[in-house]
C-alpha cells in the first residue's frame, strides 16, 4: 500500500510487516525518514535532528540556517558535489566539466501493479499484488531528471527500487556513478553481513560490526563473481536466525557491482548498492535515459530466518520464470564428472541407461560435444556436434535417449570463443581486446563482444541450428572466465566505459531471446559453478549451478551461505563420486544425497559401476526426493544449525506452508572423541499439532520438538539422517 500525504509531501509504503517512508521537505530534498517494522504512520521526519555541525555545508536556500546540511540529513538519493560527503547515489559529469548534481523533488505518480524495466531483470507483479511509486527529482541547472521507482509487494514484505536518469539538456551528460539503492539508518550499532569466497568455495558468510568509514564488497570481474555476492545484510548486533531487526538488500544484476556501507561521523549509517563505478562512464546524449538495475529490500523484524524466507517466497513466486513452475522438475544425470570430455555416443547411452534404471529422468550432456573439443583449448563458438563422438548428431542422441524414456539436456557456453575455432578464425575482431595487445587467456578462452548485436545474432543462430531436430528440455548456460581487456571496436574511445554494462545487457538480451524462443526449456545458469549466482540471472535461469565443488561437506557451507538470499529450489545440487574430485574427501552416499536434496537435485557421476547396495540407496534417494518435491520447492526453509561448528551437526528443515509436514536433515561433521549429546530444536512447526517422526517411529508434539527439541543420536563421521515429519490428522 502506498499512501501520499500532500500536506506534508510524505510517501508511506506499507507492506504487511514493514513501513518505508520518505518526505520531500521544504527545499524539495527527498529525505528518508524510516524503514523498519510496520508502524501506524504519521510524519516520521520528527525523528530527524537538525544541528549545526562543523564542516557540514548548507545549501543556498537555507540562508543563514547552519542546522540544515545534506551532509547530515538522511536521504533517499544522495548527490555527489552538493554538500553530502557520504557515499553518493549519483555522480554526474556535466558538459561544463562540473561534477555537481543537486536533485530536488518535482512530482510523483502512484500506479497499481509493478513497473517493469526494459532489458533488465525485475520482480514482476500484477495489480492484485504490487503497487508502483515513481518519484521525479530534477536538477534544473544541469537539466537532468531522475525517476526513482519503488515496487511495493505487500504480501512478500518486499520493496524494490530502480532509477532512471534522463538528460533533458542540450549537451551530453556523463554518468560516472549510479547506485540503485541508498538507504540511510539513524543508528550505527549494526553488523554488516556479506557472502564471499572463491571459485569452488562461494558465498561463505562474513559478519562484522560496522566501523567508521566505508566497507564494501563488490566485483570488477564483469560478472557478479565467486568472490562476492550482490546481496548483503545489515542487522542489529545481536540479531540471529529468529530474532533481531535485519535489512537484506540484493541487486538484480550479474555484472560489476558494489555494495558499500558507511558508518558516518555522527553515528549514522548508509548502505548503497549498484553498478560498480570502476571503468563506468555512461554518456547520456540529449533526451537519453539510463536505467539502473533493480535492487530489492526485505526488512525483517524477527531475524535472519524470516528475512530469508521472505526473499525465498518472493523469488519463487515473483522472479523465477520456470517452465516447471507447476510440475516437478525431472531428476537429472549430468555427464561432466562421469566422463569430462572423454566420451562417445555409446558411453553416453550406457550412462543414461544406468541412470534411467535408477530413476533419473533427464540426461544432460555437458561440455565436450561440439567441434573438436577433447580438451579446453579448442572449439568454443563452433556449436555443431562432433561427428566422431556423436555420429547421429544431437538429434540422433536425443532420439535414442527419448526412446529409453530419458529427456535430453545440453551444455553450452555462448559468451566465449576458443582461438582454435572456426568462429575465431572468421571473426578475430569479435573478442574483447584493445588493439595491439596480446590476448589474456583464462581457461584458454576469450570473451565474445556481447555488446554487438551481430555477435549475439550469430551465437543465437548457431545454437538454434545445433538444437534443430533435437527435443532439448534443458540448457546449461555456462561462463568460464572473467572479463579482461575490456575494449570494443564498436564503441568510440570516450564510450568504452559503457562496455561492462553493455556486455551484461547483451547477455540479458540473448537470454531473453532464448526464453521467448524456447519457453519450455529449463535454462540452468552456471559460471564455473556459482560465479554468477545472483537475482539478475535467476530471472532468466530459474536455477543456477551452485558451485563446481560437489563435495557434500563443502556444499553444506556453500548452500548455507546461498540460502540467506536465494531459495533452495534455485540451487543446482548433485550427488557425485567419493572420494570427491575437487577435494578428495570421502563421504557416505547417503550424505551426498542428503546435501544435494536440499536443492534442484541430480547426479553427476558414473553410476554404471555402483554396487547393488549403492544402487538401492540411489533409487531410494530419488524416490524420497520425488516424494518431498513440494516441500523442497515450496516449503519454508529453516537453518537449524550452521555447518562447521565443532562437534555440532549441521541441520536444516523444509516445512510445508501449512506446517503439517517437514523434512529435517542432519549431517555430522568430522569425528571426535567425547562428543557432547546434542538436541536439535526444530522451528516452523505448529505447536498445537502432533507429528509422527518417520525414522524414529514416535509421536512428538510440535511444541515439544520446538521448545525441548529432538535428541540427535550418535552419528559417525559425515553421516547424515533425514527425518520426515507428518502431522497426525
Ligand atoms: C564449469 C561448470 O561449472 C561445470 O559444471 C562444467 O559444466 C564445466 N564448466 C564444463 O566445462
Amino acid at each position: 500500500m502506498i499512501i501520499y500525504d500532500w500536506r506534508d509531501r510524505l510517501f508511506t509504503l506499507h507492506t504487511e510487516n514493514t513501513t518505508y517512508q520518505m518526505k520531500a521537505d521544504e527545499y524539495g530534498v527527498l529525505l528518508h525518514t524510516y524503514y523498519g517494522p510496520r508502524v501506524s504512520g504519521g510524519d516520521l521526519s520528527r525523528l530527524i535532528r537538525y544541528a549545526d555541525r562543523g564542516f557540514s555545508p548548507s545549501p543556498a536556500e537555507s540562508g543563514r540556517d547552519r542546522t540544515y546540511s545534506l551532509d547530515v540529513l538522511p536521504q533517499e538519493f544522495s548527490c555527489a558535489g552538493a554538500g553530502d560527503f557520504r557515499l553518493p547515489s549519483i555522480e554526474l559529469e556535466l558538459p561544463d566539466g562540473s561534477h555537481t548534481a543537486d536533485l530536488r523533488y518535482t512530482g510523483h505518480e502512484i500506479r497499481r501493479g509493478k513497473y517493469a524495466l526494459d532489458g533488465l531483470p525485475a520482480f514482476f507483479g500484477g495489480e492484485e499484488d504490487a503497487d508502483t511509486l515513481a518519484v521525479t527529482l530534477e536538477d534544473r541547472t544541469a537539466r537532468v531528471s531522475v525517476e526513482l521507482l519503488y515496487g511495493v509487494f505487500e504480501k512478500y514484505d518486499l520493496i524494490t527500487r530502480a532509477v532512471r536518469v534522463t538528460n533533458r539538456g542540450e549537451g551530453p551528460a556523463v554518468l560516472c556513478r549510479i547506485a540503485s539503492l541508498c538507504l540511510d539508518f539513524p543508528c550505527a550499532d549494526l553488523d554488516l553481513i556479506t557472502f564471499d569466497g572463491a571459485h569452488a568455495m562461494e558465498r561463505r558468510l562474513h559478519r562484522a560490526p560496522l566501523r567508521p568509514g566505508v566497507q564494501s564488497a563488490g566485483s570488477v570481474r564483469g560478472m557478479s563473481s565467486h568472490q562476492h555476492n550482490p546481496f548483503v545484510v545489515l542487522c542489529e548486533r545481536d540479531a540471529g536466525e529468529e530474532h533481531g531487526l535485519c535489512w537484506g538488500a540484493m541487486l538484480l544484476y550479474s555484472g560489476n557491482f558494489e555494495a558499500a556501507a558507511e558508518l558516518g561521523q555522527f553515528g549514522d549509517a548508509r548502505l548503497t548498492l549498484g553498478i560498480h563505478p570502476f571503468h563506468f562512464r555512461w554518456t547520456l546524449g540529449p533526451g537519453e535515459t539510463f536505467t539502473a538495475p533493480e535492487a530489492a529490500l526485505v526488512c525483517a523484524p524477527g531475524g535472519l530466518g524470516p528475512m530469508s524466507r521472505q526473499f525465498h517466497r518472493a523469488i519463487r513466486e515473483r522472479l523465477l520464470r520456470d517452465p516447471y513452475q507447476d510440475r516437478p522438475k525431472p531428476v537429472l544425470l549430468n555427464s561432466w564428472e562421469a566422463f569430462y570430455m572423454g566420451f562417445d555416443e555409446e558411453k553416453l547411452l550406457s550412462l543414461a541407461r544406468a541412470g534411467k534404471e535408477l530413476g533419473a529422468e533427464l540426461f544432460v550432456l555437458d561440455d565436450g560435444w561440439f567441434g573438436r573439443r577433447d580438451d579446453d583449448t579448442t572449439s568454443l563458438g563452433d556449436w555443431s556436434a562432433n561427428a566422431k563422438k556423436l555420429p547421429g548428431g544431437l538429434a540422433g542422441l536425443c532420439g535414442k535417449l527419448n526412446a529409453m524414456g530419458m529427456e535430453f539436456g545440453l551444455w553450452i557456453e555462448p559468451e566465449m570463443v576458443s582461438e582454435d575455432s572456426e568462429l575465431y578464425r572468421a571473426h578475430p575482431d569479435w573478442v574483447l581486446c584493445p588493439p595491439g595487445r596480446p590476448h589474456i587467456r583464462s581457461r584458454q578462452q576469450l570473451v565474445l563482444d556481447f555488446t554487438r548485436p551481430e555477435v549475439r545474432e550469430h551465437v543465437f543462430q548457431a545454437i538454434r541450428a545445433a538444437l534443430d531436430g533435437a527435443d532439448v528440455r534443458y540448457l546449461k548456460w555456462d561462463m568460464n572466465r572473467g572479463l579482461t581487456q575490456v575494449w570494443s571496436p564498436a564503441l568510440p574511445p570516450d564510450r568504452q566505459g559503457e562496455l561492462y554494462h553493455r556486455y551484461v545487457l547483451g547477455v540479458y538480451d540473448l537470454l531473453e531471446r532464448f526464453h521467448r524462443e524456447w519457453p519450455r526449456i529449463l535454462i540452468e545458469g552456471c559460471a564455473g559453478g556459482g560465479g554468477r549466482f545472483d537475482a539478475g540471472m535467476l530471472y532468466y535461469t530459474p536455477q543456477i549451478w551452485c558451485s563446481d565443488n560437489t563435495d557434500a561437506i563443502d556444499r553444506l557451507h556453500i548452500q548455507y551461505g546461498t540460502s540467506f538470499a536465494y531459495p533452495p529450489c534455485a540451487m543446482g545440487a548433485h550427488v557425485s563420486a567419493s572420494p570427491n574430485e575437487q577435494n578428495g574427501r570421502s563421504t557416505p552416499l547417503e550424505t551426498r544425497g542428503t546435501a544435494a536434496m536440499s536443492g534442484a537435485f541430480g547426479y553427476e557421476m558414473d553410476v554404471r559401476g555402483l554396487s547393488p547396495e549403492e544402487r538401492a540407496v540411489v533409487s531410494r534417494q530419488i524416490e524420497l526426493y520425488r516424494d518431498c518435491y513440494d516441500l523442497i520447492r515450496r516449503g519454508d526453509y529453516y537453518r537449524l544449525s550452521p555447518p562447521g561448528e565443532e562437534g555440532v551437526p549441521a541441520a536444516w528443515a523444509h516445512v510445508s506452508p501449512d506446517r503439517r509436514e517437514a523434512l529435517v536433515s542432519v549431517v555430522a561433521g568430522p569425528t571426535g572423541a567425547a562428543r557432547p549429546f546434542r538436541t536439535l530444536r526444530l522451528r516452523g512447526l505448529d505447536p498445537a499439532l502432533v507429528y509422527r517422526v518417520e525414522g524414529d517411529g514416535r509421536l512428538w508434539p510440535g511444541d515439544v520438538l520446538m521448545a525441548a527439541g529432538w535428541p540427535i543420536p550418535r552419528m559417525g563421521e559425515y553421516e547424515s539422517l533425514r527425518l520426515r515429519l507428518r502431522a497426525e490428522p
